[in-house]
């Protein structure tokens, strides 16, 4: 249940958890079995956690001998958020299967419909039900092979198109579970009763006994392809039939001290272990018997993968994804930007040399100041962060600079070169369009370089090289310190691969004091909290806000909407203030609500422009500029000051404000704004 709590940022409409009940009679096998208990409800964990503590015949006093469990929160895509959607999804009325799902089954019709053909009557509108009908449907078709469940689940994966992390639990497979993923995140928790255990995680290969790993295997779980098999497809046309051959292996952890965590996100079990090892794609992972062993199912290729999956130690706390004094995680995070924005500067910036080191990318810095172009793909938020430095990578590049929204990017199949460096920007590193965009990018051959908030994520591995944001987690669904560390992490770029210029230096001068300052200067824009809560306050009845700014600032505008229109539910808009004319400003009149950002910077003239536009029609704008811009401060008594910083990096303190109005107008409005409706941290689904 914790587990699933910390896990609710990632999709919350509704939840369900499987484990093992009391001893059942099965006249089939002679070996003991126990039932499978299921509960499912819709709504938040809280919800489920209710329902599962008043389940009869429960003895909750007494003590549980569960030995494999299984539990989702489940963010509707394939049906609506009901208890008969939400997962784990069973095969039968007697949850003889039961199976956990992130991700998409794009062939799930065509599986569906051949299973009903033969008899089968689905309760569900998910994808995820079609996958655990095909379980049970091979398993009673091989019921007389006595086949392992690690078969069972390799062959019905074989015949499922699309995304997918799963988990499967069986009453006939007592104390087993089996894990697989192909293009969603899974990573797998060790946890040993002692230290001195966790030091000696005994390895063996399955086939070969003698070839007991001879290094210190504290670290590494390996992976050696030994045999090869037969699978044969189960459908007839028109379902493709797969004839694939497996590649077998793995690795056994035998100790029985040692417990297994399943989850899509270590943030789930990282009160258990911070021993973790990362599932590849195809690899299949199976406890029995108390030990771990990691098999490769064979579905695209082998030899690109690595025979060995090591044991990594997160380094993240309990506490640091805990909520501390706020009463948000979002609020929280806000407030925590002037450490995170330290953090992602931390070991980079020598700011008595100047010189700037991004560690993850220096081998290859050569190779990037050489490139046609550079193209930085993300969305969401993310983007933003990419039109926010997209100006400063120009100018002291001297590179064409390309932003791109990454569903965009690939409907487009926009041409790609091998002379191209893509920079892929994600917060949580698993966004199913970022990796789809990544890998259209490097299967072109264009240098892959990632810059990501999270440690061992899809994105991270699978680029040449990159940066980490160091933010520390993200858990409020709103991206907010994630934004400006992106930001702050792209200006390092900017100015490694400019180090080399002479003419460039006054400008990466004024721009590493920027950086030294940022923090107390962010300290100085979150003070300004109790008065922009006042400004929340006569705005929040309203329906529709329209966020103005240019320049550096434009991309301030976007974010700022969008963390409007996430929290609040209103209608808000990021526009460009050079674009007005061309028909925002025919929605401007005396009852629009505006905020505009008007910098004391280049583009602040046709900012004053604009604004004088605005006014003509009757608005009457909050501005957002610089607490020493006393010109503007008296044109507007409506206005919040920021600190003075150089241009480019204005947009860091610009956005606070934004934050935190948009935070106040959703909390004035009595909305949840670490859970806004509808939306998931991370979007594993394209
Ligand atoms: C908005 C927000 C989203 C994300 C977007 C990309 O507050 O959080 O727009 O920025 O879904 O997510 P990442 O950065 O994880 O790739």
């Amino acid at each position: 249940m914790n587990g699933l709590h910390r896990l609710e940022y990632r999709g919350y409409d509704s939840s369900g958890i499987a484990f093992d009940g009391d001893d059942i009679e099965d006249n089939h096998v002679s070996k003991s079995k126990r039932a499978c208990l299921l509960v499912r409800q819709k709504g938040k964990v809280e919800e489920l956690e209710h329902a599962v503590k008043s389940l009869e015949n429960v003895a909750w006093d007494a003590e549980f001998t569960v030995h494999v469990g299984i539990a989702h929160t489940r963010w509707a895509t394939h049906g609506e958020p009901s208890a008969i959607n939400s997962h784990p999804q069973r095969s039968d009325d007697q949850n003889q299967f039961v199976c956990v799902h992130n991700g998409i089954i794009t062939n799930y019709k065509d599986i569906k419909q051949y299973l009903m053909n033969k008899g089968y009557v689905f309760e569900s509108e998910t994808d995820t039900e079609c996958v655990v009908k095909l379980v049970k449907y091979l398993y009673d078709k091989h019921k007389n092979e006595k086949i392992s469940f690690q078969k069972l689940i390799e062959m019905a994966c074989s015949q499922l198109e699309g995304a997918f992390a799963l988990l499967f639990k069986s009453i006939h497979y007592p104390g087993e579970l089996c894990a697989t993923r192909r293009g969603s995140p899974m990573v797998i928790g060790v946890k040993c009763a002692d230290q001195l255990a966790a030091n000696h995680i005994p390895v063996m290969f399955s086939k070969d006994l003698n070839h007991q790993n001879t290094k210190d295997s504290r670290n590494d779980v390996h992976v050696s392809e030994t045999t090869s098999s037969n699978l044969r497809g189960i459908f007839s046309p028109p379902l493709m039939i797969t004839d694939h051959s497996t590649t077998e292996l793995a690795v056994t952890s035998n100790d029985r001290s040692i417990e297994y965590y399943f989850a899509s996100d270590a943030s789930a079990i990282i009160e258990h272990t911070n021993q973790v090892i990362f599932m590849e794609d195809d690899d299949l992972a199976v406890v029995s018997n108390g030990a771990l062993t990691i098999h490769r199912t064979q579905h695209g290729e082998v030899s690109g993968q690595s025979a060995i999956r090591e044991i990594h130690e997160l380094k993240i706390e309990l506490q640091q994804i805990m909520k501390g004094n706020y009463k948000y995680f979002m609020q929280k995070e806000i407030f925590e930007q002037p450490e995170s924005v330290v953090n992602t500067m931390r070991g980079r910036i020598n700011f008595n040399t100047r010189k700037v080191v991004l560690g993850g990318i220096k081998d290859y810095i050569n190779e990037i100041k050489r490139c046609r172009r550079l193209i930085l793909i993300a969305c969401g938020t993310s983007y933003h962060s990419a039109v926010a430095t997209r100006q400063l990578l120009e100018e002291l590049t001297e590179l064409p600079v390309m932003v791109e929204l990454a569903s965009d990017f690939l409907d487009r199949s926009t041409p790609v070169f091998r002379d191209d460096v893509c920079i892929f920007i994600s917060q949580s590193g698993e966004t199913a369009d970022t990796i789809l965009a990544l890998r259209y990018c490097k299967q072109r051959g264009a240098l892959i370089v990632g810059f990501t908030n999270t440690v061992g994520s899809s994105i991270s591995r699978e680029s040449h090289c990159g940066v980490h944001l160091n933010a520390g987690p993200e858990i409020g669904v709103a991206s907010t310190k994630a934004y400006t560390s992106q930001f702050i992490a792209l200006v390092l770029f900017a100015l490694v691969l400019s180090e080399d210029s002479i003419s460039k230096e006054p400008r990466r001068k004024a721009i590493i004091e920027g950086l030294q300052q940022m923090p107390e200067l962010i300290k100085k824009v979150l003070q300004c909290d109790k008065q922009i809560r006042e400004y929340a306050e006569a705005l929040y009845k309203e329906t529709s806000l329209l966020v103005m700014g240019r320049g550096f600032n434009f991309a301030t505008c976007l974010e700022g909407a969008l963390k409007v229109k996430e929290l609040t539910y209103m209608h808000s808009e990021g526009i460009l203030a050079g674009e007005l004319k061309h028909g925002p400003l025919a929605m401007v009149d005396d009852t629009m609500p505006i905020v505009m950002i008007i910098m004391d910077d280049p583009v602040k003239t046709k900012c004053m422009n604009a604004y004088s536009q605005v006014q003509a029609r009757g608005g009457q704008p909050v501005l957002i500029c610089n607490d020493d811009d006393h010109e503007l401060l008296k044109l507007s008594h409506k206005h919040i000051g920021v600190p003075r910083i150089v241009d480019c990096l204005q947009g860091v303190l610009c956005v606070v404000p934004m934050q935190l109005l948009s935070f106040h107008i959703a909390t004035l409005r009595g909305f949840d704004v670490d859970c806004p409706r509808n939306l998931a941290k991370s979007v594993t689904v394209a």
